[in-house]
């Protein structure tokens, strides 16, 4: 049952992702998804793993998310839209801004359990939830996004860092000692 509302999930958001309107079938999948919000949360919880890529190919890439409340994932980018359901939880979007010596921190964005939200070609974010448990979401990329070489950027001075899960886990913070949750 877990396995197989995921498979029928990466199914349909191949044909979205593939098709002419891409942008408007992924949305329209994704707001659909949410009828069986309750089974893709359970899908999620039962993954292995916080991330896990489901599908991915010239059109998409498609991932299962969940994030904690306690941790802020480093600022990167992606290099290509994104599109995200919450299905249980809440995440939060810490946007950034790059100048020339700095990350500058631009707000967060809050989604909750049942919203769908997307996040532009250029967009830098931090990542992590809120509230009691982790956030589960699901993602669509409009492009393969693992081979993309894309950046993640130093929390103050906003310097590229190569994005590798290495780098990508040790930049990591806790969220108490961030001012952007102050
Ligand atoms: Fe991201």
């Amino acid at each position: 049952m877990t396995q197989s509302i995921l498979n029928s999930f990466v199914e349909r958001a191949r044909v979205a992702a593939a098709s002419d309107n891409a942008t408007f079938a992924i949305r329209k999948l994704l707001k659909s998804s949410f009828s069986e919000s309750e089974t893709m949360a359970d899908a999620i919880a039962s993954l292995e793993t916080d991330e896990v890529m489901l599908f991915e190919d010239e059109f998409c890439s498609i991932w299962t998310c969940r994030y904690n409340s306690d941790v802020v994932l480093a600022p990167h980018e992606h290099c290509m839209p994104v599109y995200i359901a919450v299905y249980r939880g809440t995440k939060v979007e810490v946007l950034y801004k790059r100048e020339p010596t700095r990350l500058r921190h631009g707000g967060n964005k809050v989604i909750s359990a049942g919203e769908v939200t997307s996040l532009g070609a250029d967009a830098i974010h931090a990542i992590t939830a809120e509230g009691f448990g982790q956030s589960h979401a699901i993602h669509i990329y409009e492009e393969p996004l693992t081979a993309v070489k894309r950046s993640l950027f130093g929390w103050v001075s906003g310097e590229e860092v190569d994005f590798t899960m290495e780098n990508f886990h040790a930049m990591q913070r806790q969220k108490p000692d961030m001012e952007e949750f102050r």
